[in-house]
């Protein structure tokens, strides 16, 4: 090694002199701004009637609290999220306040965020996001949302980022940073355990200290410690005993004593229930409470938990002040990080700039489930007839599912951007089927009429799977059904029949049973894609893109082979009063290779145009000690015929613990670009506490010495190699 002469020892001195001041300094303002804002708002609260404080902790319109017009302290206001703003509504019932100015670009839903396994195109899509909201006057996005995915069934899985922990939380963080950056806060949700939304309302979810501390809290503590989200959202569901909004060990204990958190605890809408609770267990904004125009008509929300009778109490001297106090200088502080930061930019809307990170998103996020005979990409160049079947390529997706809800600019369906970029094919369109129709001659008209263009052409595209309609990918219930709705699962059975060219492309943000998966060529995941859903796909089917994206979830064969239906009714969705989460850590792939049962489709599966090679797949050391970082480097080379892009993708497992495990974990990924021919190496860094588990004989993080495996593939079920280390 070339040694390091005097004179740059002494630059690099300076150098690193240099940054440490920069680096204290800047913590030094940064401290300061904390200080003189603190400053101002004791100043503020001195200045406050009970009154106006109150008003402040409760909603004063369907998604706004407050302001003291008096003191000039704004309104807050808020939307949903979490994948576009949502349009207006009225000030005090759910009906839209059709406005001609509230239509924004629809990005692709979290599940396909997640998909693309890119936390860079995360941090995009967060500024992008966060824009629209500030351009639309928004100071809280109620997004985004982390909570696990638990059961296929649960209507609202679309809304967030799968089934693992860790990579929930590498995608969350940057997205919060992104939206923040524009002054409008995230309102992460919704916290916790909201795995499904049958008996949403009242469910009491019983879970052990570990797969809470493990599987279920992990994202929301990213995005609170690590993304620094300035507020949260409560779930509408119970844990152990007492409503996630003013939930004592949720909200006061962990979220607030443990991490740390200095925001704002926004309930769900109409999730809060008691005013003591509400008062002493961390809720700081009541919102979405039925308001009851009798009780006055100018102040028709005072009668809500933390309305009148929070001020009854306090002046009473049942409650003491300062427990409002802490609400309010919460709020405060909020708004000194959104509307009342001068500095926060202007926000801008419908951008070339969005619908480019849109279009990025939702290629990025489309995953090639199967591609028999290398059977797409289909060459957009020749003259071939192409049978495009089924409801879903032109069905809007960016209409119902509750409250994702978006009126968009500019929304291109499936069909149109196949007609768009397939320009010297010829293109037919046939239904296939209904989701409205219950007729069953229609039914079998819209079947016949398929079949007959399906037999006539080169090519079948089926584009269906589910929507947006209730008991689909919607709010408010679940699926009913594993399997494609509508007799999809004959119709798909019956066009093979005519025809083997098929590819089924499913727009969904749930796994489906797959019964015809062995007689078509290809299956495409293909989401809620937003704004830019056909171009995205178009671009996925004729080539001018290559698939990356990797599944965020497991696709179980059956819905038995689902750890949290393996166990039955208690397990989900519970007797109607209480469910035991008896699968405990091990969901979705943990609970797959753990107990050996194949799935459909695996975690982390997703096929491209080209190939991979993985090769050189090291570990820097093979014994660590607790406070070092393991490094895993691993050789990639594109070996097949185009630039694609590669997810590489590290587990680790513990054989012989002291406690059950799941065979490995996610710990670590990295999606890398490359050219035919091309290789580079990737280097993985997995700080030893990734290796902890949850030891609840101590109630904290224990990182047991041993043995581990450490798994490196490009899926959970296709692990190149497998390197023993040593935990001393
Ligand atoms: C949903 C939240 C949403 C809120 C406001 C609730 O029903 O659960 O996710 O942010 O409504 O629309």
């Amino acid at each position: 090694m070339k040694s390091i002469s005097k004179k740059s020892l002494i630059k690099l001195l300076v150098f690193s002199i240099f940054i440490l001041c920069v680096k204290s300094l800047k913590a030094q303002t940064l401290n300061e701004i904390d200080k003189a804002i603190t400053v101002k708002i004791d100043s503020i609260i001195s200045l406050l009637t009970v009154e106006e404080k109150i008003a402040m902790c409760h909603a004063q319109s369907k998604f706004s609290s407050s302001g003291v017009p008096r003191l000039g302290i704004p309104e807050l206001w808020m939307s949903d999220g979490p994948h576009g703003i949502r349009p207006e509504m009225n000030w005090d019932n759910w009906d839209y306040a059709n406005w001609t100015n509230d239509y924004v670009t629809a990005f692709p839903a979290l599940t396909c965020l997640a998909a693309t396994f890119n936390p860079g195109l995360s941090k995009e899509y967060g500024i992008s996001l966060g824009e629209e909201a500030r351009y639309r006057k928004k100071d809280i996005l109620l997004g985004p949302g982390v909570n696990i995915y638990r059961t296929p069934l649960n209507g609202r899985n679309f809304e967030y980022m799968g089934e693992d922990p860790f990579l929930a939380s590498t995608m969350v963080v940057p997205y919060i940073q992104g939206v923040q950056q524009s002054g409008v806060a995230t309102s992460v949700k919704h916290y916790a355990l909201n795995n499904q939304e049958h008996w949403r309302g009242h469910i009491n979810v019983e879970v052990s200290d570990r797969a809470l501390n493990e599987i279920y809290l992990p994202a929301f503590k990213a995005a609170i410690i690590d993304g620094g989200s300035w507020s949260i959202m409560g779930a509408y569901n119970k844990f152990r005993g007492q409503h996630c909004c003013h939930n004592q060990i949720l909200l006061n204990d962990i979220l607030k004593n443990r991490w740390g958190f200095d925001g704002v605890v926004i309930s769900d809408w109409a999730g809060t229930h008691s005013t003591l609770e509400s008062i002493y267990n961390g809720l700081d904004i009541e919102m979405g409470t039925p308001s009851d125009s009798n009780l006055s008509k100018r102040f028709p929300y005072n009668n809500n938990f933390l309305g009148k009778a929070f001020l009854d109490k306090i002046i009473s001297g049942e409650v003491k002040e300062y427990n409002l106090d802490d609400k309010v200088k919460r709020i405060l502080k909020l708004m000194y990080r959104t509307s009342l930061n001068k500095n926060r930019p202007f926000g801008s809307i419908n951008t070339k700039a969005h619908s480019n990170t849109a279009y990025k998103v939702a290629t990025e996020g489309i995953v090639l489930l199967q591609n028999s005979d290398s059977f797409l990409p289909i060459n957009s160049s020749t003259n071939i007839t192409i049978a495009v079947i089924g409801e879903n390529a032109t069905k809007s997706m960016t209409i119902g599912g509750g409250s994702s809800e978006l009126k968009v600019a500019n929304e291109i369906s499936p069909l149109e951007g196949l007609r768009k970029h397939f320009i010297n094919a010829t293109i037919i369109y046939s239904q296939g089927y209904s989701s409205e129709s219950n007729n069953k001659k229609r039914n079998e008209e819209l079947k016949k009429e398929a079949l007959s263009i399906a037999e006539k052409a080169n090519v079948v595209l089926f584009i269906g799977g589910l929507n947006k309609n209730n008991s689909q990918d919607s709010e408010g219930a679940d699926r009913q059904y594993y399997n494609l709705p509508y007799n999809q699962d004959d119709l798909i059975g019956s066009i093979a029949k005519v025809n083997k060219n098929i590819s089924v492309i499913l727009i969904s943000g749930n796994a489906v049973s797959m019964p015809w998966r062995d007689k078509i060529k290809s299956i495409v995941q293909s989401w809620y894609l937003g704004s830019e859903a056909g171009n995205a796909l178009a671009s996925i089917l004729s080539g001018r893109a290559n698939p990356s994206g990797k599944l965020p979830f497991t696709f179980p064969k059956k819905l038995s082979d689902n750890a949290a239906h393996y166990y039955g009714k208690l397990s989900y969705p519970g007797d109607g009063e209480n469910q035991y989460y008896k699968e405990d850590i091990l969901v979705g792939y943990r609970w797959n290779d753990t107990k050996k049962i194949k799935p459909e489709f695996a975690f982390g599966h997703g096929l491209s145009y080209t190939s991979f090679k993985l090769s050189n797949i090291i570990s820097d050391k093979k014994n660590y000690k607790s406070a070092d970082t393991i490094k895993i480097s691993c050789s990639v080379e594109n070996t097949g015929g185009v630039q694609g892009a590669e997810v590489i993708q590290v587990y680790i497992g513990k054989e012989n613990s002291k406690v059950n495990r799941a065979m490995k974990e996610l710990k670590g990924f990295k999606k890398l670009s490359l050219l035919k021919g091309e290789s580079k190496i990737v280097e993985i860094y997995i700080t030893m506490d990734k290796l902890a588990f949850y030891d609840e004989t101590i109630s904290d993080w224990n990182i047991e010495k041993g043995e581990y495996v450490v798994f490196v593939g490009n899926a959970s079920d296709n692990i190149s190699k497998k390197i023993k280390i040593t935990v001393i």
